[in-house]
């Protein structure tokens, strides 16, 4: 994982540690991290493609305030992955252009 394990100042304390997949892999993050800071610790930078130009984004603001960091999270697009907290099982992928919504996905279930 690439995270900042000792500060000089500052105390990291983490959740417990739990399991998601991201665009079908398994990785491991920490209970109520955003989402973003989980993908960033596990090495992925892109979170989503733009829908005209199919430009790659990751972070940008980090504080919920932009677009950039739009996934798609237990099946539900435009989710600000920079403010929304990692629980255990959570299904990311990564957002292809405005995302969709399923609106029958409880009936084909
Ligand atoms: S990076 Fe701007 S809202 Fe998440």
């Amino acid at each position: 994982m690439d995270l900042i394990e000792r500060h000089p100042i500052l105390d990291f304390s983490h959740g417990e540690k739990v399991s998601f997949s991201f665009d079908g892999r398994d990785m491991e993050g920490f209970e109520g991290e955003p989402i973003a800071m989980a993908l960033h610790a596990n090495g992925v930078r892109i979170y989503r493609k733009t829908p005209e130009m199919r430009r790659p984004r990751g972070f940008f603001c980090a504080i919920g305030k932009c677009s950039s960091c739009f996934m798609v999270v237990d099946g539900v697009p435009n989710v600000r992955t920079c403010v929304t907290p990692l629980k255990s099982g959570m299904k990311v992928e990564t957002q292809n252009g405005r995302g969709r919504v399923n609106l029958f996905a409880e009936e084909a279930s």
